[in-house]
């Protein structure tokens, strides 16, 4: 049988995607219905799309999505590894399924993602965590129906991590969490190694797809009912180092643009350091890609920004601005901003209040700096003062919540184009959706436009979000 399967990829992944599937339809003979799933997932975008490349494998093979995690025939925890404490959070969630999987002893636990790249990790659920029987990492993910066989014909815990990735396997099936918008990886891995950051050593070296992959992909979602793409990279700016073919972000960019049936296109992130002109302009001509540049600060200090080694200083963050602004005078900017990284005086700190009153950030991801073990930054003297941290963190979100609330308040009254994402949790009979800024807005309207573009007009601004009402000829 060994010579059947196919070493090639995908051809292999297929095979035992077929070879499960026959498993899973026998299971569901003897048991009159399909064993479930449910992937829970942590982390940031890249591991949103992973999932949806998972569901995609376990929907593949016969299981239908679970509403919750204990009633699932198969949990997977696709996990995230940037803070020192998010494996607390993991392991109790973990624990709990074990009195779940005594009443189904057929239940199948995996986890995979950032975490299990860590070797420790590992080493705790082999030894701490038997009930957990599929162990794999980022660079394996398309694995998953041969790890699952292995599981389903030997009942063991079966561990597979890669320790760097191999190759970019390419037309594995994924299913979307939306219908009408959808994240598209460029690039995987990042060479930035900011000295806080864990990300390069759990998600490898930066690798690019290829061009015309990622254009073939993106036409098959626009064909299949997607408006909006978000490309994916840990650093957008630096696509295409290492392909074969000489090609920038700005032209990939620029060619995606053109694809008919796309409506908005965004992209992140783009690592200050090397956003080029050429982008700005690609941006500036391009009506589909969305006037919306979230740019990571992480600290206004050029002091900072240096042990962070995150390569460009206060003047330069701010000379960017400058320039995206000159170009595109209505673009809205985001960021994200840690504070407390080890060293970081009062001084220092009002660098950063300083770059964001000028900057005027929509809105902002704030962090407090989390003393990541792994990372060159977690060994620095002058680890700071939880206590002056809370307090610098306190002062940082009141501006940033005070300027985006100014911000917002500019553009009460204008009517704008909204994506509509789904219905209101909380309101009867209102929906909500999407400003190209990637602002929400909440507004009555039937189920029947989710997923469609709308025009809207945004009535009251209410700090990062906005009421509004559909403009008449629409509702
Ligand atoms: N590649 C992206 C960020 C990926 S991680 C970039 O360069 O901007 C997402 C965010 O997590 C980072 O922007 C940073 O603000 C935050 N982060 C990463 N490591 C952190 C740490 N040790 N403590 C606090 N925040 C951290
Ligand atoms: Fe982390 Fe820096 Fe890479 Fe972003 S660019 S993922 S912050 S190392
Ligand atoms: Fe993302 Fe967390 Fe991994 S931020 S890349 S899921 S460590």
């Amino acid at each position: 049988m060994e010579n059947l399967i196919p070493n090639e990829e995908p051809l292999r992944q297929e095979y035992f995607m077929s070879e499960v599937n026959d498993i899973i339809h026998a299971k569901a003979i003897d048991r009159g219905v399909y064993p479930t799933y449910k992937v829970v997932t942590f982390g940031c975008q890249m591991n949103a799309r992973d999932s949806e490349k998972l569901s995609g494998i376990l929907s593949g093979i016969g299981y239908i999505e679970a509403e919750t995690e204990e009633d699932a025939d198969l949990v997977l925890f696709n996990t995230c590894t940037v803070r020192e404490n998010a494996n607390d959070r993991l392991y109790g969630r973990v624990g709990q399924l074990k009195k779940s999987k005594e009443k189904n002893p057929d239940m199948i636990i995996g986890i995979c993602g950032c975490m299990m790249q860590e070797a420790e990790e590992v080493e705790k659920i082999k030894k701490s965590y038997r009930h957990v029987d599929l162990v794999f990492g980022t660079h394996n993910i398309y694995k998953l129906a041969e790890i699952l066989f292995e599981h389903l014909t030997t009942k063991k815990q079966v561990v597979n991590v890669m320790e760097s990735a191999e190759m970019i396997v390419e037309k594995l099936p994924n299913k979307r969490e939306f219908a009408f918008k959808s994240g598209v990886n460029i690039t995987f891995g990042c060479n930035n190694f900011c000295s806080y950051c864990i990300v390069p050593y759990v998600r490898g070296r930066e690798r690019s797809r290829k061009p015309e992959e990622i254009i073939d992909e993106i036409k098959g979602l626009v064909a299949d009912g997607v408006k909006e793409i978000m490309l994916l990279g840990q650093n957008v700016n630096s696509y295409g180092r290492g392909l074969d073919e000489e090609i920038s972000f700005a032209t990939l960019l620029d060619r995606i643009a053109q694809i008919d049936g796309l409506e908005r296109l965004r992209f992140m992130t783009p690592h200050p350091k090397d956003l080029s002109d050429e982008v700005i302009d690609v941006m500036k001509k391009n009506k589909k890609i969305c006037k919306h540049l979230h740019l990571p600060l992480q600290s206004g200090s050029s002091e900072i920004l240096k042990k962070m080694n995150r390569v460009y200083n206060k003047e330069g963050y701010l000379d960017l601005v400058r320039r995206i602004k000159a170009a595109i005078p209505d673009i809205s900017l985001t960021t994200d901003i840690i504070v407390g990284f080890p060293g970081e005086t009062e001084r220092d700190f009002l660098d950063t209040l300083d770059v964001v009153k000028e900057v005027r950030y929509d809105s902002a991801f704030t962090f407090i700096y989390s003393k990541r073990s792994g990372t060159p930054a977690a060994k620095m003297d002058d680890q700071i003062d939880p206590k002056v941290i809370k307090d610098r963190f306190d002062r940082l979100l009141k501006t940033v919540q005070d300027i985006a609330a100014e911000n917002t308040k500019k553009n009460e009254g204008k009517c704008m184009p909204v994506l509509v994402e789904g219905k209101n949790d909380h309101l009867d009979g209102y929906l909500s959706g999407k400003l190209e800024n990637n602002l929400t807005v909440h507004f009555k309207g039937q189920e029947r436009l989710i997923g469609e573009i709308v025009d809207v007009i945004l009535d009251e601004a209410k700090g990062f979000y906005y009421m509004g009402h559909i403009k008449t000829s629409e509702a």
